[in-house]
């Protein structure tokens, strides 16, 4: 059966209890937001409650869920410095039914460095998610099934909080030249929040983005990659694709924006990957 259909007919079984991916990568352009984005739309489409947490400054994950995230609303940064709580900020994203975005605004710039001083600065998404599915519970309100937090491009203390609040590590690396490079630093960051912070942290998910099947440079990167991380990696890869690129122009995500396209396809096909492969167990 072609992609598009078996697609169409799969079901996306719920995780055991809530799977909470942090997006990472400290290098910019790599396809974070974008896998963030259009990996938790996909998982929501199949059934599943979802909740994105927009933790870069940018807030280009809030922009393509189309929520707005204008300075003067309550966001991420009120929940980390003010003791908000995420109840307060969280929208329903029109990306999806069953999809939920915190939105971040450039405040939370910021916050890299208000954090500094405060008490458990490490720890702050992390509990701040916790009273959120106590709140949810008490108002019966259905377990998330899935939160993936869309990290900024830096090891700063948005990343460690993420790192922190997270079980997974779910890791986009563009198919170029020096992509494993790039990863070595972000490993050492995540060994020592293992060691001193979240002992049970796994990097569980690595997916090739921006894969350009025509070279053999892209080959050549995803042989690597496979061969250093072989039971991380997807199977699927996500090419290259101008649709992907040109939906949030339009606040939208690739899978309403042109749900058939190549770039649409095989980010449903990453989502549905994601969601049968075992989950990391204590
Ligand atoms: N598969 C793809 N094909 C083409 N363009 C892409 C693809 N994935 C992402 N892009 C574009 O590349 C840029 C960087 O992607 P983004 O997801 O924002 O990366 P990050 O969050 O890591 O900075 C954006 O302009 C995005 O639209
Ligand atoms: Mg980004």
């Amino acid at each position: 059966m072609e992609l598009r259909k078996r697609l169409e007919k799969a079901t996306f079984a719920a995780p055991e209890k809530t799977r909470i991916m942090a997006v990472a990568n400290q290098k910019g352009g790599v396809g974070k937001t974008s896998s963030a984005v259009n990996v938790a739309v996909a998982l929501a489409k199949g059934g599943l409650n979802v909740l994105v947490i927009d933790s870069d400054p940018q807030g280009n994950a809030s922009t393509a869920l189309g929520i707005p995230h204008d300075p003067e609303i309550a966001s991420l940064y009120d929940v980390l410095i003010e003791d908000e709580p995420l109840s307060a900020i969280v929208t329903p994203s029109p990306e999806a039914e069953s999809l939920l975005c915190a939105p971040a605004t450039i405040d939370l710039s910021g916050a890299e460095i208000e954090l500094v001083p405060m008490v458990a600065r490490e720890s702050r998404l992390k509990n701040a998610l916790a009273d959120y599915f106590t709140e949810r519970e008490e108002q019966g309100l259905p377990r998330l099934d899935y939160v993936l937090i869309d990290c900024p491009p830096s090891l700063g203390l948005l990343t460690i909080n993420a790192l922190v609040a997270a079980r997974e590590v779910f890791m986009p690396i563009q198919a170029e030249y020096y992509a494993l490079e790039g990863i070595a630093m972000l490993w050492k960051n995540i060994d020592l929040i293992r060691k001193h912070l979240n002992p049970d942290l796994v990097v569980s998910t690595i997916l090739l983005t921006m894969y350009d099947a025509r070279t053999r440079l892209a080959a050549q990167v995803a042989e690597d990659v496979r061969e250093h991380f072989p039971t991380q990696t997807l199977d699927t890869v996500i090419p290259r694709s101008v649709r992907i690129s040109e939906a949030p122009s339009y606040a939208q995500t690739v899978l309403n924006y042109d749900p058939n396209s190549t770039g649409a396809l095989a980010y449903r096909a990453a989502a549905h990957e994601i969601s049968r492969r075992p989950e990391p167990k204590n």
